[in-house]
């Protein structure tokens, strides 16, 4: 199949304005969040894509490493959206996922909290955010997507347990530009909801796996277990102990306990 990708061939026919118009592509690079991040420093165009063929030293969220080898889709996204919009970037990008994985390929996806994203229970998607915020100002914020698309997880045994991908789940070679064309897509038509000053969050909580189920959540040092009870528009986890008590999770990890 032939995967071989190259700015023209993504923004031939792309039906964006904004997200996509700009890309930049490398082969190989540590990771599009190192480039993004100087692009946005220099005022790239908003809507400027980093993608990449390869990465050597993939970035995770909570200082995780992320695989990316060929074949699998790693791009950042630079955006300068203003500060209301910032929380709803997590909620914008994991929904973009679902829907992109949904069109491409039929396969249903969902969300686990914040914003992982699970085909079959097992976690096909990552997303990265990152911004540079002084007082009310967003100077840039980038979003990173990496997703496991031809990926043989088998042949990775620090993921296979908990990881999937597209061809894993179906058998075949998914064509790579389908997917990045549609994450695209997705992404520009969910900011200008966001733009117009709609709201995303209900469908981002409605897509949840993670609601009503046990978890235990790691938020920096602190570890919480309990049951994830709703999330806040502003995108926190609200988490019920046995006890009865509540704890509001702003940031962090969760896992599902009650998994199989
Ligand atoms: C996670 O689930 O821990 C987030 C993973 C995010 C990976 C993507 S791949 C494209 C972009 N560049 C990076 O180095 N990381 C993000």
């Amino acid at each position: 199949m032939e995967n071989s990708l190259s700015p023209a061939s993504i923004t031939n026919n792309l039906k964006t304005r904004l997200v996509g118009q700009r890309v930049t592509y490398y082969p190989t690079l540590t990771s599009t969040m190192d480039v993004a991040r100087q692009e946005a420093q220099q005022r790239a165009a908003e809507g400027t894509v980093v993608i990449v063929g390869e990465q050597t030293a993939g970035k995770g969220r909570i200082k995780r490493t992320w695989l990316s080898p060929k074949g699998n889709l790693a791009l950042s996204i630079i955006l300068y959206p203003n500060v209301a919009h910032l929380p709803s970037l997590i909620m914008l990008a994991s929904l973009a996922l679902v829907h992109s994985i949904e069109t491409v390929t039929g396969l249903k996806s969902q969300v686990k909290w914040p914003n992982d994203v699970l085909v079959n229970g097992r976690k096909v998607c990552g997303i990265l955010i990152e911004s540079q915020v002084r007082g009310n100002t967003v100077d840039y914020a980038i979003i990173g997507i990496g997703v496991n698309v031809n990926l043989k997880t088998a042949d990775f045994p620090e993921i296979h347990p908990t990881a999937t991908s597209l061809s894993d789940e179906l058998g075949r070679e998914i064509p790579l530009l389908d997917i990045i064309q549609q994450v695209l897509v997705e992404i520009e038509r969910l900011y200008l909801v966001l733009l117009a000053g709609e709201s995303i969050y209900e469908e981002w909580r409605d897509n949840l796996v993670t609601l009503g189920r046990e978890v235990q959540v790691t938020s920096g040092e602190a570890m919480y277990t309990g049951v994830a009870e709703s999330v806040a528009r502003d995108g926190s986890l609200l988490l019920r102990h046995r006890d009865g008590s509540l704890t509001k999770i702003v940031a962090g990890d969760a896992t599902l306990r009650d998994d199989k």
